[in-house]
């Protein structure tokens, strides 16, 4: 089956900082607005099933000394059941370089996120 871009929610139905799940094609997607970015993710954590969208949105930061730091990975999805991070932009884990969240490609048009599926 091929893949193509599938509308899921109007822009202006998600603020900065908001997530909304959404079902598309016999997945549950969440999608997120962080700091005006959007992002789509499978519903489902690939250490052992969590409905990983319940998560929390976080930054990895380096801080060298106090009060000094800088943002070396953003946006970063925690899991809520083991707390395990997942970078949004690429899926990858960040305990486990084998695992991946499953992610998508997300375009705006006419008003609407498209996530390609
Ligand atoms: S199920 Fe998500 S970190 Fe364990």
């Amino acid at each position: 089956m091929s893949k193509e871009y599938v509308p899921l929610i109007q822009t202006g139905q998600l603020n900065p900082g908001e997530k909304k799940i959404v079902f598309v094609k016999g997945k549950e997607l969440g999608v997120f607005n962080v700091r005006g970015e959007f992002f789509v993710v499978q519903n489902i954590c690939p250490h052992m099933g969590a409905p990983l969208c319940k998560g929390t949105i976080c930054d990895k930061i380096q801080a060298e000394k106090p009060g000094l730091y800088i943002v070396e990975q953003s946006p970063i999805l925690r899991c809520p059941w083991h707390s395990w991070e997942f970078d949004l932009r690429t899926g990858k884990s960040l305990v486990d370089d084998k695992l991946k969240a499953r992610v998508y490609e997300v375009i705006l048009k006419d008003g609407y996120i498209y996530c390609r599926i």
